[in-house]
């Protein structure tokens, strides 16, 4: 049987204990098959946009007896769910503006029921934005290097307060940067490369005030990151 990387083991693990999950854009299903031989999940909802992704799913889970235990689903995002039919909605190993725009199609996730486990591949700062800015609390978050990546991976549930002040420091570095973990470090090490690059193009072309944003983004966490 397929052994599950570390980036998708550690999306497994904010997975709440009982809860019946979509895994969205599953590919081979190798999270679903997961949650279910390890007790996490009584049932999975395995979908995915594409025919052929779904044909690897179906290729993973025959022959394990799973059948009754996950459903197969072409789905864009999650265009074919009904609400409530999963708890915990899993979508990884997609572009950080993929799985914001999958999440801004579906008014139904703004629910406190659900819980979001969400791996971008990029745009980390885009997505948590959204989720702050519509009303989603990061529930946990964490860094994880896995074969030779490191990525980003998300915990987060509606909480409904959408005035809550967050900060760029939240947006950019969300929890990561109060956590002293090699690999969160790294993470927030390389977004401080990323501001400090569009801090110089600012300054460059003459957008005095996002330069200086920027400055006051890398200063503040260039202290956090500073601190024992
Ligand atoms: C790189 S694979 C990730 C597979 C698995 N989730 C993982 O993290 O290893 C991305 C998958 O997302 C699917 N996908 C892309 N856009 C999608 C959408 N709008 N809705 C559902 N699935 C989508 C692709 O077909 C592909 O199978």
């Amino acid at each position: 049987m397929h052994e599950l990387d570390l980036r998708l083991k550690t999306a497994a693990g904010f997975v709440r204990q009982g809860s019946r999950a979509a895994d969205i854009g599953t590919d081979h299903a190798y999270l679903p098959v997961y949650l279910i031989l390890n007790n996490i999940s009584p049932y999975v909802i395995a979908s995915d946009l594409r025919k052929k992704p779904l044909e690897n799913a179906r290729r993973s889970i025959s022959g394990l007896s799973l059948g009754d235990r996950i459903e197969l689903r072409l789905s864009d995002g999650l265009d074919a769910y009904e609400p409530g039919e999963a708890d915990d909605i899993i979508i990884c190993g997609m572009g950080g503006n993929l799985i914001t725009d999958i999440l801004s199609r579906c008014s139904w996730i703004k629910d406190k029921r659900y819980r979001l486990i969400l791996q971008p591949q990029s745009h980390a700062y885009d997505l948590r934005e959204y989720l702050f800015r519509e009303g989603f609390s990061v529930i946990e978050e964490t860094g994880v290097r896995s074969e030779g990546r490191v990525y980003t991976v998300t915990a987060a549930e509606y909480s409904g307060i959408k005035d809550t002040e967050f900060s760029d420091i939240d947006i950019y570095f969300g929890k990561l940067i109060y956590r002293k973990d090699d690999v969160s470090r790294e993470i927030c090490s390389r977004t401080l490369g990323y501001l400090k690059v569009r801090y110089k193009a600012e300054l460059e072309y003459g957008n005095r005030a996002l330069a200086a944003k920027f400055e006051s983004i890398i200063k503040s966490a260039e202290v956090l990151l500073n601190e024992k």
